[in-house]
């Protein structure tokens, strides 16, 4: 994991691992520079330097769930650079087909997680290639509908719980058995800032991530005596195509433009700048290896205090 250090007298020994997230402190930055700036999102962090932090993944057994794009494929890769063994399922051929291209080492099934009996099929298949489980990633979610709650379609509404909550205990019922055996058990599921707070014209996804609290606070309790960490992720407005088709879909809902609306969103985030999917996947790295393991039934939030969703 990328850990920032600040000021002289820093530990200049850190051990160079085989599996570096990350490469120098100027593409960091550079990244950074591209992931805010370029879009116009805010300033670039301060200047500082970033080296290793062993975190004891190597070797941890892994499996995210909607990992072929997104937000899921960098938590995928984050993991898989640290030396995890990794797994994702997806329902998009030509994203899974790319990365099978890009990434040989993450395998991955071709699952759609509303799908029950393909997620049996998932988890035969993931537990075979990875040799058992200790960390679940339910990361499969979908924006849903964008509307008044009497213009939402009945199907939309389903089809958003089904995959943004259902989805999770899918995967979670299956995964409990095989996480009890391991010495590093835990389950993450993304919710959302929207989790926490009201959003409105996005009931159905509001809906979601807030179960997606009241699940996780459930099985950290259920799970806790056997030594099974659940923890929810609440992503801010991370920069990339999705947040990039919600925010289309309330200006045309609104009838205001693109920058009106960003600019909107922006103004109730107090660092003014969107997330990044590689910031999310590093909270998450964090928690899932032995340096979280006090950490569970918490939800945590990587959205630059997001304190109003519009
Ligand atoms: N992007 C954001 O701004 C944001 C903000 C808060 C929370 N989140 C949450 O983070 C998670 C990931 O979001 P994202 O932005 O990467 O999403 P995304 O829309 O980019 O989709 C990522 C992947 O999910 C796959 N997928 C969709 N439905 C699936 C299904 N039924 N089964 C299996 N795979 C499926 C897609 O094929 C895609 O590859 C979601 O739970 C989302 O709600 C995202």
């Amino acid at each position: 994991m990328r850990r920032a250090v600040i000021g002289a007298g820093a530990k200049q020994d850190a051990r160079k691992r085989a599996f570096r997230i990350g490469a120098s402190p100027g593409s960091a930055r550079a990244r950074n520079r591209l992931d805010c700036t370029q879009r116009g999102l805010g300033k670039e962090s301060p200047d500082i330097r970033e080296e290793d932090m062993d975190m004891d993944i190597a070797g941890l057994r892994v499996l995210v769930t909607a990992g072929a794009g997104g937000i899921g494929l960098e938590i995928a890769r984050a993991f898989a650079q640290e030396g995890a063994k990794v797994h994702v399922c997806d329902v998009d051929d030509e994203a899974l087909d790319a990365l099978q291209a890009s990434d040989p080492q993450i395998s991955a099934s071709r699952t759609d997680v509303t799908d029950r009996k393909a997620v049996a099929a998932l988890f035969d298949e993931a537990i075979d290639r990875l040799g058992g489980l200790d960390v679940l990633v339910n990361n499969a979610g979908i924006a849903g509908p964008t509307g008044r709650v009497e213009e939402i379609n009945p199907e939309d509404w389903d089809r958003c719980l089904e995959v943004c909550l259902t989805s999770q205990f899918n995967c979670a019922r299956l995964a409990v058995p095989h996480l009890r055996r391991s010495e590093n058990a835990s389950i993450i599921n993304l919710s959302s800032a929207a989790g926490k707070l009201g959003f409105p014209l996005r009931s159905p996804y509001g809906a979601a991530k807030w179960g997606v609290i009241g699940f996780t606070k459930a099985l950290a309790i259920e799970l806790g005596e056997d030594g099974i960490r659940v923890n929810a992720v609440l992503p801010g407005l991370v920069a990339g195509d999705r947040i990039r088709r919600v925010l289309e879909g309330k200006a045309q809902a609104r009838g205001m433009s693109y920058a009106e609306v960003e600019d909107q969103a922006l103004a109730g985030v107090s660092l003014k700048t969107m997330v990044t999917a590689r910031q999310i996947a590093d909270q998450i790295l964090f928690v899932c290896s032995p340096r979280g393991r006090a950490i569970s039934g918490q939800s945590l939030s990587v959205c630059g205090d997001t304190r109003l969703l519009v």
